[in-house]
C-alpha cells in the first residue's frame, strides 16, 4: 500500500490521484477475494471506529460495520440524535473529542463542509459516507463492478441518466475523468451539473484520456455506453421536489428500449440504491410516477445492482485498511 494513503482522510475524489484511486480498487479486489476464500488478516485489529450518521443508510452503514468487524475493529454507531453533535457542541469540538477516543471516523450527512471540518480537527482519518455534494465510496463500488465486468476501466463509457447535480453524478464525473473513462451526464437542462465542476472535470479528463459529455439527449448520451447508471430522482432532503422531478425526469426513466439503444449487447445497468423500480415501497405508493427504472431492467439480465451493493463492503473496507490499516 502506498505510503501516500496512510493517515489520509477520504472526503472527495478530487483529493486523490488516479494511481491512488486505482490502488484502492486493487486493494478492494484483493480484500474481496480474501473474504471469499475465508482469509482473515485483521488489518484494523484493536481499532475503534466512530460511525456518525445525520441521514439514514442501509448499505453504507452496514458496509462500514461489517468491514470493521471483518478486520478486527470495533464500530460504534452514533446517530444524529444520540450525541450532542451540532446541537450543544460544534463540529470542531465534536471532532476533537472523537479523535481522542477513536482511530477513525465515518460521517454521513448534509453539508459537505461538516466532513471537511471533522477532518481538519479530528487528528484521525475521516471518511465521507455521503454528503450533499459527494459520495466517493459509492464511486469506488461502481467502478469495481465495472472492472469485474469489463476489465481495464480506461476507455470504458458510463452514462449516468437522471439528476445531473447530485452527489452521485458529481462523484462519477470526477472519478471517471481521473481513471481515463468516458462519462456522460444525461439530464434535462435544468438539472445539468455546475459549470465550475464541469470545467474542472474537463481539465482532468484532458490529462488522462477520458472525456465528459453533458447532454439533454438520451439518444446521444447512451450511444455506445458500457454502463447505464441511475439514481433516485429526488435525493434525501429533497422530498418536496418529488412532484416536479416526476415531470422533469419522466423522459429519463431507464427502460428496456433505452438499454438496447446503446448499440451494445453487453451494456450493464447500475444503480447506487435504494431504487424505485416498482410500486412496493411506501414512498412509491404515496408518489405515483416516481420510478427511475423499469422493473424489467432492474430485475433483468443486464442488472448488476446487487453486485454493486456488495462491492460497497469491499471498497469501504479498502478505504479504511488503506488509510488506517496495519
Ligand atoms: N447507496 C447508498 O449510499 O445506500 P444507503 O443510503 O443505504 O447507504
Amino acid at each position: 500500500m502506498a505510503a501516500t494513503l496512510k493517515g489520509r482522510s477520504f472526503l472527495k475524489l478530487l483529493d486523490f490521484t488516479p494511481d491512488e484511486i486505482r490502488e484502492l480498487l486493487a486493494l478492494a479486489a484483493d480484500l474481496k477475494a480474501k473474504k471469499k476464500a475465508g482469509v482473515r488478516e485483521r488489518k484494523l485489529d484493536g481499532r475503534n471506529i466512530a460511525l456518525l450518521f445525520e441521514k439514514p443508510s442501509t448499505r453504507t452503514r452496514c458496509a462500514f460495520t461489517v468491514a470493521c468487524i471483518d478486520e478486527g475493529a470495533h464500530p460504534e454507531y452514533l446517530g444524529k440524535s444520540d450525541i450532542q453533535f451540532g446541537k450543544k457542541e460544534t463540529v470542531a469540538d465534536t471532532a476533537r473529542v472523537l479523535g481522542r477516543m477513536f482511530d477513525g471516523i465515518e460521517f454521513r450527512g448534509f453539508a459537505h463542509q461538516t466532513v471537511e471540518t471533522l477532518a481538519e480537527y479530528a487528528g484521525v482519518p475521516v471518511w465521507n459516507g455521503l454528503t450533499d455534494d459527494w459520495h466517493p465510496t459509492q464511486f469506488l463500488a461502481d467502478v469495481l463492478t465495472m472492472r469485474e465486468e469489463f476489465g481495464d476501466l480506461a476507455g470504458q463509457t458510463l452514462a449516468y441518466v437522471g439528476d445531473g447535480r447530485n452527489n452521485v453524478a458529481n462523484s462519477l464525473m470526477v472519478g471517471c475523468a481521473k481513471l481515463g473513462m468516458h462519462c456522460r451526464i444525461v439530464s434535462p437542462d435544468t438539472l445539468h451539473p455546475e459549470h465550475d465542476l464541469v470545467a474542472a472535470v474537463e481539465e482532468i479528463a484532458a490529462s488522462t484520456g477520458g472525456s465528459l459529455v453533458v447532454t439533454s439527449s438520451v439518444d446521444e448520451g447512451v450511444a455506445g455506453a458500457d454502463a447505464i447508471y441511475a439514481d433516485v430522482w429526488a435525493s434525501m432532503g429533497e422530498e418536496d421536489l418529488i412532484a416536479d422531478r416526476i415531470r422533469t425526469l419522466g423522459p429519463y426513466k431507464i427502460t428496456e428500449k433505452m438499454m438496447s439503444s446503446t448499440g451494445k449487447s453487453g451494456t450493464i445497468f447500475l444503480h447506487c440504491l435504494p431504487a424505485f423500480h416498482n410500486l412496493d415501497t411506501e414512498v412509491s405508493k404515496q408518489n405515483p410516477g416516481i420510478q427511475e427504472v423499469e422493473d424489467e431492467v432492474f430485475e433483468g439480465p443486464q442488472s448488476r445492482v446487487f453486485d454493486q451493493a456488495e462491492n460497497r463492503l469491499h471498497t469501504i473496507k479498502a478505504v479504511m485498511v488503506g488509510t488506517l490499516g496495519n
